[in-house]
Parts: C-alpha cells; structure tokens; sequence
C-alpha cells in the first residue's frame, strides 16, 4: 500500500494538479512529466537525426515487447495500432460468419464494439446483445446467449457509463464452454491493476494508452493468442503487416506470422515514445499498489456519497476506478464542479469520477464537498444499485 508522501510525490509529477483536481482519466489520463520527456524526446531525435527509421522501428518494437510484459504475453502476440478499433476491426475482417455466425455483446460495450459487429452483418454475422437490467448486466443473460452457434464474445472489461465491471471470468468460463472466442475491451481498467492474459484465459485483449496508462491518444494494443494467430488472415491490412515490410514487394501478400499480421501502416512514433514512459511509470510503482490505492478512493467516495443520500449508478462493492453518480442534470453539475477547479465529465444522466494512483482523499472530499452543494442536481434518496 502506498503512503501518503508516496501518493503525493507520485502526484507532483502530473502538472495539472497544480490548478486543479484532475478525476478524468476514464477520457484521458493526467499528462506527466515523464510522458512530456517521452515527447521531447521523440522530438529531438527527430531534429537530430533527420529521418532515423532504424531507431524508431526500434522503439516500436521495444514497446510491444514492453506492453506484451505488461499483460503477461509474449512480444509475438502483440500488434501495435493506432486506435482499438483498427485491432478489433482487423480481427473481424479474419473472422467468417459460416459454421458460427453469432456475436454475443453486452448492452454495456463502448459503441465502437458495436458498430465494428454491426458492421459485420454484411458479411454474416448475427449481432445479439445481451440486455441491461438497470445500470447492471446479469451473467445469466450471457449464459442465455451465448450457445455452439457462438463465433464470438467481446465483453468490456468496466462499462465507460456506469462504471459496471463485467463478470469476466464467468462470462469467459461460458464461452469456452460453448466453443466461442472472446475479446476483452479493457480500456475503461488497464493500467489500474495487474493483467494476465494467459491466466484470464482470454482469446484477444485490446486496450489504448490515453486512459489509465497515462499515455497520448493514437497508440493502442491488441494481443491475440499465439495458437490462433496463423488461423486468422486479416483483410483489412498493410505494408506494416507483412513479414518483411521494407521488403517493398508490392505483388506478394506475405502476411507476418505474429500478431503484426494485425497492423497495417507506419506505426505512431511519436505516441509510442510518449507512451511507454506512461507505462514504465506504473510499473515503477507497481500495479498492486495502484489498484490498492484507488480501491481506498473508490471506498470512500460511495460511502461519503451513501451519506449524502446520492443514487450511484455504480455498484456499492466496486472497487473502480469508475464511479458514476445519477444526476437531474449532469451537464450543469460537470460545470459545478469545473469552476471548483474539479475536471470530471458525464455520459448522458451519469456524473462520471475517475481515480487513479495520483488522486487523493483530498480529492474525494473536496468533490463531495461540491456535491453537497449542489444536490439540486443529483437524484437523493433511492438505494443504489447491486452488483447483483
Ligand atoms: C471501453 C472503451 N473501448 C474503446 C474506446 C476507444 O476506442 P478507440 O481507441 O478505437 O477510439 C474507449 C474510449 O473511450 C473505451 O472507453
């Protein structure tokens, strides 16, 4: 567990909060100093060098290497991508819709997850989603879904609205069960605990570096299983993805034997250096320690919220790093709390409050401070949710 004087030397390192409280990491982490160096680093190689390819692919190949030690893969089964979607979208194009046809998703996915199997119903597939009851997903509706016509199972790791945590083990367990792959989305949660791929038994796990990894926007990761990887041939591709890219052979489609076989083009340098010092940082502290220390925040902020006689749409047991209160009008709290000089945003009725190793009790009780304030804009008085 960190201390205090830990917590706050690791925070003095995040600008922002020089000015203000700063619990916005499920849209875009805190800049740090580190990342910044990452950035003047990459450009100074640039002014430097001119055009130093060799080094920058080098760098690009390090950070797989680093993340696959992140998530417990080995550096084979990671490709590197500018966004989630290119990762999901290219495994999709390898995906055919014949003996299987049916993606089973929950209600809670991030839209892109579902506009990439939507789109896939052009070539076959057959999108179900399993249903919300209120702000939670009940495993029994995945066990209702998914059956031996199952191709697929994406699941969210935390939904990005309500801070729900999908059951995945459970979910997992149902789908190997049944013979269907599945996909973590793990956005909303990497970068605040530790990750096993291997041990979470999952087929392919994506996640990006602007949330909780503490890194810019444009770089993201997709691991894929290393058994599956010479099965799947993506068609939505590129120089990026072939064995030999500085082969320069324009008539011969080679594809990468690893998981590059999922990239396409030239990788986002600039956001790779920036990135991985994000990663390096975490590592440094430890995720253990990370994940302890939000769960304390995460604790204290739905019982000063319980008090208050708020409605969470979180569950009462979460342990983050999401936590998001039902509001009368989200929007006007949003700014509430801005010219308290608190940054935190909203999803349509929900006020969303993120914690992440560089927050403190400070921060929780001044945001609950505001919210006493303005409980004309919160809904009081009911009970909140269950994990269920
Ligand atoms: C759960 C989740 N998945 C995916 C994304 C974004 O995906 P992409 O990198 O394709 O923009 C987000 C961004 O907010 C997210 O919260």
């Amino acid at each position: 567990m960190l201390t205090n004087s830990q917590v706050l030397a690791i925070r003095s390192r995040f600008p922002v909060f020089r000015n203000k409280i700063y619990l916005n990491s499920c849209s875009q982490g805190a800049l740090s100093d580190a990342v910044e160096d990452g950035l003047r680093e990459y450009v100074a190689s640039w002014h430097e060098h001119g055009s130093p390819w060799d080094s920058w692919v080098e760098r690009y190949e390090a950070a797989r290497a680093q993340f696959a030690g992140f998530i417990g893969a080995a550096p084979d089964e990671v490709a590197v991508v500018p966004y989630a979607s290119a990762g999901i979208n290219s495994v999709a194009s390898a995906l055919t819709f014949d003996q299987r046809k049916k993606v089973v998703l929950g209600e809670f996915e991030f839209p892109t997850m579902g506009h990439i199997w939507l789109a896939q119903q052009k070539r076959g597939a057959d999108v179900e989603f399993v249903r919300a009851s209120g702000d939670v997903i009940p495993v029994e509706g995945y066990e209702r879904a998914i059956d031996h016509k199952t191709l697929i199972v994406p699941i969210t790791g935390i939904c990005f609205m309500n801070g729900f945590r999908s059951a995945v083990k459970e979910i997992v367990r149902l789908a190997r069960a049944n013979g269907a792959l599945t996909m973590l989305d793990d956005y909303q949660d990497c970068g605040t605990r530790p990750v096993n791929v291997r041990t979470a038994d999952l087929d392919f796990y994506v996640t990006g570096t602007l949330k909780y990894l503490l890194g810019p926007p444009g770089l993201a990761f997709l691991y894929v299983r290393k058994e599956l990887i010479e099965s799947l041939r993506p068609t939505i591709t590129g120089w990026f993805a072939q064995t030999n890219p500085f082969a320069f052979d324009v008539k011969h489609l080679d594809l990468a034997p690893s998981a590059r076989r999922f990239e396409a083009g030239s990788p986002p340098i600039p956001n790779i250096y920036a990135a991985m010092r994000g990663i390096e940082l975490l590592q440094g502290i430890g995720l253990d320690n990370v994940s302890a220390h939000i769960a304390g925040l995460v604790r204290a902020l739905l019982a000063g919220a319980k008090k208050l006689g708020l409605r969470t749409k979180t569950p009462q047991d979460s342990v983050g790093p999401l936590c998001v209160l039902l509001c009368k009008d989200a929007p006007a709290l949003v700014q509430k709390l801005a010219a308290s000089g608190i940054v935190c945003s909203n999803r349509h009725d929900g006020l969303r409050l993120s914690f992440h190793v560089y927050n403190t009790q400070g921060d929780v009780e001044s945001v609950l401070e505001v919210l006493e304030r303005n409980l004309d804009l919160l809904v009081t008085g009911a009970t909140s949710v269950s994990a269920g």
